[in-house]
């Protein structure tokens, strides 16, 4: 009965694997964003904060959306440890600049993690999948949009001030916001 229990979960080692990296990953990148966020937030750049604290919140409900789909499909979730978030950064530009590079990455990752489960006819995680992929999209044009303000309003003179305000504006798809 025991041997039969183990065979629980439809996801293969490899797949659980993955994933749980993954939620190590997501994890990251919250705590990554509230560092940022307390960085803004001790410079001056309040909306830019408040913009990094819900986005660290965001990268939490990934995790969990990870977390959840290992557990309901009878595998192990791991809870992540999570080390080396840096707590300085050496510029304003350059907090946004990070965290397009962190979404590049995570984009990667998930590509990399839908070419697995294709590989192992895992179309139930495959499909899963689907909402990361799509959400992934909506986290890149964002931060690149953000990096676009730096070259449009210029750094100088109040231009991070100016910069600052527009942060929490941008948004993808039609909810619009930018004036
Ligand atoms: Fe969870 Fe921003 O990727």
């Amino acid at each position: 009965m025991k041997d039969l229990l183990r065979l629980r979960t439809s996801l293969s080692e490899e797949i659980e694997t993955l994933l749980n990296e993954q939620i190590k990953v997501e994890a990251y990148s919250s705590s990554l964003y509230l560092a940022m966020s307390s960085w803004c937030n001790r410079n001056g750049y309040d909306n830019s904060a408040g913009y990094l604290e819900r986005q660290s919140g965001e990268e939490r409900e990934h995790m969990l959306k990870l977390f959840r789909y290992i557990n309901d499909l009878g595998g192990k979730a791991i809870s992540p440890e999570v080390t080396n978030i840096p707590q300085e950064f050496d510029s304003f530009k350059g907090i946004f600049e990070l965290a397009l590079q962190q979404e590049i990455q995570v984009t990667s990752n998930f590509n990399r993690i839908s070419d697995r489960c294709q590989k192992a006819n895992d179309y139930v995680t495959l499909q899963f999948l689907q909402w990361f992929l799509k959400e992934q999209i909506e986290e890149e044009y964002v931060a690149r949009r953000i990096l676009e303000l730096f070259d449009i309003i210029g750094e100088e003179g109040t231009g991070r001030w100016q910069i600052d305000k527009q942060i929490p504006k941008v948004s993808y798809g039609d909810e619009g916001g930018e004036d």
